[in-house]
């Protein structure tokens, strides 16, 4: 193993064992449910806390312990021993690749990093004006050009079984059925169910697969083209030679990175591939659940991942180190902060009740390059994170479970990379593409559409009052 890695390694691996001293490794199975039998009964909170919405075998929280596990796999051995290739294919396929098994997922992102067509759409907007996040949404969108396989069985719809109104859309030939044509745009029920039955195969599928395939490596060639435009340079074109961490610094700086910075992203990339049922992941799943397809679906993914609540954090915590300003004023900063009930950026989590695992590894990673870079303004954020740390788990940690969260270091960590702040949000998309696209391809197996339902809390029987009187 080459010296560098072997550092960023021995970082994961103290992280590691700081933490599993910490977690009760014995009770973490205890906490796996049951299969579920359906319809279940749970208690659900707002926002659909407690909700169960399907069964998975792709990844485990523990809220309680501050354990993540993908697959069967703990994320502590994943970030020190694997690549984020071997993971997002763990993600997608149930297990760890074999060498021959890597070598053609390897292939197919290669290929696939390229997108001339897309970038050339892409780059006929403003995107230097627009937010980095509505331009992946947008360049994510546009990777679906040619017709899906959702399309192309819309467009066999077999004739002799719709109903029409249109004249003009039947043969001519064909007798009038009067009354069946009545209205054309619907499809006759019976018809609909082969070709329901279709679409849920095609996500199972080659297909269905390559597309997820396409996605993981797309959305990276656009998050660096995004960022490269922005800052008024063109795209760079991959480098089939490097593997997905690097390619996407590469192509973002337009410069091979070190061997540690590619580790370094490599981590990064693994610690956020999958989470849960989380906002993101849920709303990619919702769209799906109607049997749109995986382009529209990750496209939502990442309009959900943009709220400052969800992966917008990273950014709004340097936003808030920067304001601090100085390691000496977070007390009366938090102070001030607590009693205007302000919500502190990279805190708390739905789920977790105790240190987030990936914090646990973000921060001593953070904290590495930023000492080995040597700058003053980062070693100065990195000291106010530290206490406004201190202080929030002092005040907060037992008392309402509220800890350090993945965002809250890896924003200093990706600044002492020199990525600009706008992009740490599309980074995180990156990466969680994998997560996205699995769920949604398990899910589709015993596909039924999302569909809660409201409490309505409102009158139920007013009288019309005409405009002129109101
Ligand atoms: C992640 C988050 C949205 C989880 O939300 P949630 O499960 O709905 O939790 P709630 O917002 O209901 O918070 C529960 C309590 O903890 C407090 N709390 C939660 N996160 C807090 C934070 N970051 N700072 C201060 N107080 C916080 C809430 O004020 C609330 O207190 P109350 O019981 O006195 O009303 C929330 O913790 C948050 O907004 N964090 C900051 C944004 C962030 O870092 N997001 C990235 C998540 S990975």
């Amino acid at each position: 193993m080459p010296k560098t890695f072997e550092n960023i390694t021995n970082i994961v691996l103290e992280a590691a064992d700081k933490a599993r001293k910490e977690i009760d490794a014995d009770k973490i199975s205890s906490y796996v449910s049951a299969p579920v039998e359906w319809p279940v009964e749970c208690t659900v909170g707002p926002g659909l806390e407690g909700a169960i919405a399907c069964e998975t075998k792709i990844g485990y929280v523990s809220g309680k312990q501050g354990n993540l596990v993908y697959r069967g796999y703990n994320i502590f051995d994943l970030c020190a021993h694997s690549t984020y290739e071997e993971v997002a294919y763990l993600l997608l396929h149930g297990n760890l690749p074999n060498a021959e098994r890597l070598s053609e997922f390897k292939s197919k992102l290669a290929e696939f990093r390229y997108l001339p067509k897309t970038l050339r759409l892409l780059m006929g907007f403003p995107l230097e004006d627009m937010n980095a996040m509505a331009a992946l949404r947008m360049g994510t969108n546009l990777m679906r050009q040619h017709q899906t396989e959702r399309d192309l069985m819309q467009a066999k719809v077999d004739r002799t079984k719709v109903i029409s109104s249109d004249d003009d859309s039947v043969d001519t030939h064909e007798k009038v059925r009067g009354e069946q044509r009545a209205v054309y745009e619907f499809r006759d029920p019976k018809a609909n169910r082969p070709a329901r039955r279709k679409a849920k195969r095609d996500l199972q599928q080659a297909k269905g697969v390559e597309s997820c395939y396409h996605l993981i490596a797309g959305v990276s060639t656009l998050t660096a083209a995004i960022a490269r435009i922005q800052r008024g340079s063109l795209p760079i074109e991959p480098d089939p030679e490097l593997g997905h961490a690097a390619n996407l610094l590469y192509m973002m700086t337009g410069k091979r990175p070190t061997r540690e910075a590619e580790r370094v992203m490599d981590i990064a990339l693994i610690l956020h591939a999958d989470h849960g049922m989380n906002a993101s992941t849920f709303a990619a799943m919702v769209v799906a659940s109607t049997l749109s397809d995986i382009y529209f679906s990750i496209g939502s993914g990442i309009a959900a991942l943009n709220g400052p609540l969800h992966g917008g954090a990273n950014e709004e915590v340097l936003k808030t180190l920067r304001e601090i300003a100085d390691p000496k004023r977070v007390d009366g900063w938090y102070a001030s902060a607590r009693k205007n009930r302000r919500k502190i950026m990279g805190f708390g989590h739905r789920v977790y009740k105790a240190y987030d695992p990936r914090a646990r590894v973000l921060a001593p990673l953070a904290d590495y390059l930023v000492n080995k870079s040597g700058d003053a303004e980062a070693k100065n954020l990195l000291k106010i994170a530290s206490g406004l740390e201190t202080r929030v788990v002092a005040d907060l940690g037992a008392s309402k479970g509220i800890f350090p969260n993945v965002d809250f270091y890896s924003g200093l960590m990706y600044s002492s990379m020199g990525i600009p702040s706008e992009m740490f949000t599309p980074i995180f998309a990156v990466s969680r593409v994998a997560g996205w696209t699995a769920r949604v391809l398990e899910y589709m197996k015993s596909n039924r559409i999302f569909r809660p339902r409201a409490t309505y809390v409102g009158e139920i029987s007013r009288g019309f009052t005409p405009l002129a009187d109101r």
